[in-house]
Parts: structure tokens; sequence; C-alpha cells
């Protein structure tokens, strides 16, 4: 088993707000993060997925196939976008690092299973100190 790492950056404006919460209570648990005419940040994203090596390659997935499915799944809704309002896969949910990781991964588990790899992480660096990993 070996893993590969595909790196692509997104920049996007988010809020993270309970919409059942008032500003004092979601100011109190989200900090600025609660802004509310949002902020933004320059993620980096890792898609990390792991197989065989194919002899005849020796790949254990072509990036010239990854890279192209990350773009279109992903990074282009994403990319220069607000995550609370633009994002399909995020309509209704928490626009945190820890949702998005998850959605991401959703996004890309069946096409990645298509390429014959696994998915194995997702990891978005939100700032340089702060990161979030999903393992599925
Ligand atoms: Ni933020």
């Amino acid at each position: 088993m070996i893993y590969i790492t595909r790196r692509e950056r997104f920049c996007s404006a988010h809020k993270l707000v309970h919409p059942e919460w008032d500003a004092a209570k979601n100011l109190e648990v989200f900090g600025p993060c609660s802004n509310e005419n949002w902020h933004g940040h320059n993620f980096v994203l890792f898609v990390t997925v792991k197989g065989e090596v194919n002899p005849d390659t020796g790949f254990v997935v072509n990036l010239k196939d990854l890279s192209p499915v990350i773009k279109v799944k992903v990074i282009d809704k994403l990319d220069h976008k607000n995550i609370n309002l633009d994002v399909d896969f995020m309509a209704g949910k928490m626009a945190s690092t820890e949702v998005l990781a998850i959605e991401i991964w959703n996004q890309l588990v069946d096409a990645v299973k298509g390429m014959g790899v696994e998915l194995h992480c997702i990891k978005i660096q939100e700032t340089e100190n702060n990161f979030v990993e999903y393992f599925g």
C-alpha cells in the first residue's frame, strides 16, 4: 500500500454562526469567526489516496487524472466563493473547516474509487496554525 497526496488551494469567505443563537452567543462561541460581514481564508487542501503501484506506470494513481476531478468537484465550487451561500455541498451546514473536510470527502470518495484507489485523508489547512484531517 502506498499513499500519494495532491495539494490544491482555494480562497473562500465564510462565517461561523448558529442560526438559533443570538449575536452575543455566536460571538461568545465563535469569536471573530462570527463576524456578520464575513471573513476569508487562503485554504490549502491536501487530498491523499492510497493503493498499490501499477507496474506498468509506477503510479498508484495518475495525478493527471486526479487533479481535474478535485478541481471540478471541489475547487471550482469553493474558490472565490462564499462557503455559507454559494457552495451546493455545504448548503444548510455549519461552514467550519471540520464540516468542510467531511463534505469534501463525500464529494470525492466515489470518484476516487472509480480510479482504482481509495481515499485516505482530506486535510484542510485554514491558517498557518490550524488544520483539520478527516479519514472517513
Ligand atoms: Ni474562518
